[in-house]
């Protein structure tokens, strides 16, 4: 079993975008900048877009958190997201999700600018990944095929399993597998919580990428020996012998599928770096793009 090391790649991957912002600083230009917008209190979120914010400056990227309360209302949200659309120093933006309840957020998705949108959620967005053209892809799909192609794992031809149907995951990372990229060109399953046969067609991948947001769902018995796996979920579980009183643990029950895996990827110390880096990374083509 190879690890996929998230910290190594999301290094790498930082390492180039520092560079490559240094050049362009040296010439003269000014910096990227990512806003990102968090609406209340939630305590992940505000650790995501803490390390969101830390990881920008490690690159030389500019960030700004605009931080609205939980009971404003979609018009003052909106001109928040109208305020960043316009903004000429502003290349892309976040808002961190969820929202709080009263919030549409596919409503509020839509009103960013989608050549700010450096998240790539707005329906634009979307419908460019489905047809190959030129877009923001979402940062976590976008991070995993970063993995894959930095490890040298072949995809051509092979069956890819997504578990998990979401629109900011499983859905996207079953478009880009399907694509005539490379990494991609794989025969994809997308399968979710009304599929039958579940562990069947997973124990037949190549290629098993689980997004489905249970901790431990994928057990050995659902893995083939050699299978490349990607776990894109992290949970809190509670543990007293670690001093934090809790452990973080992904949808793989890394322990057992570690066993029979070619490649697995850490929780943590995977996707999760990888999905800032792509975020870093959509955030530099936004800025290059504007300034073209
Ligand atoms: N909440 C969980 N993941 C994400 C993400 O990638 N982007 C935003 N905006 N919110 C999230």
């Amino acid at each position: 079993m190879k690890l996929i090391d998230g910290k190594l790649i999301s290094e790498q991957i930082k390492a180039e975008i520092k560079a490559e912002v240094a050049a362009m600083i040296d010439n003269g230009a000014r910096a990227p900048h990512l806003a990102a917008v968090l609406v209340g209190d939630d305590p992940a979120s505000q650790t995501y877009v803490a390390s969101k914010e830390k990881n920008c400056q490690s690159v030389g990227i500019t960030s700004t958190l605009y931080r609205l309360d939980k009971s404003i209302t979609e018009k003052e949200l909106e001109n928040t997201i109208n305020f960043l659309n316009n903004d000429p120093e502003i290349d892309g933006f976040i808002v961190q999700l969820p929202l709080p309840e009263q919030f549409d957020e596919q409503k509020i998705i839509s009103m960013i600018n989608p050549d700010k949108d450096v998240d790539g959620f707005h329906p634009v967005n979307v419908g460019k990944l489905v047809l190959g053209q030129d877009g923001f892809v979402s940062a976590t799909p976008a991070g995993i095929m970063e993995m894959l192609k930095r490890s040298g794992i072949e995809t051509v031809g092979k069956h890819c399993v997504v578990i998990g149907r979401s629109n900011i995951v499983g859905t996207p990372m079953s478009i880009l597998m399907s694509r005539t990229t490379n990494p991609g060109n794989s025969t994809v399953t997308l399968c979710h919580s009304k599929t039958q046969n579940l562990k069947e067609i997973a124990a037949s991948a190549d290629i098993l990428i689980a997004a489905i947001g249970k901790p431990r769902f994928v057990t050995a018995d659902m893995v083939k020996e050699g299978a490349v796996v990607i776990d894109v979920g992290i949970h809190r579980l509670e543990d007293s012998s670690k001093q934090s009183g809790f452990r973080l643990v992904g949808d793989v029950d890394f322990d057992e599928v570690s066993k029979k895996a070619s490649w697995i990827t850490p929780v943590p110390g995977g996707v999760g770096l990888t999905t800032i880096a792509a975020l870093l990374q959509n955030t530099l083509k936004a800025y290059k793009k504007a300034s073209l």
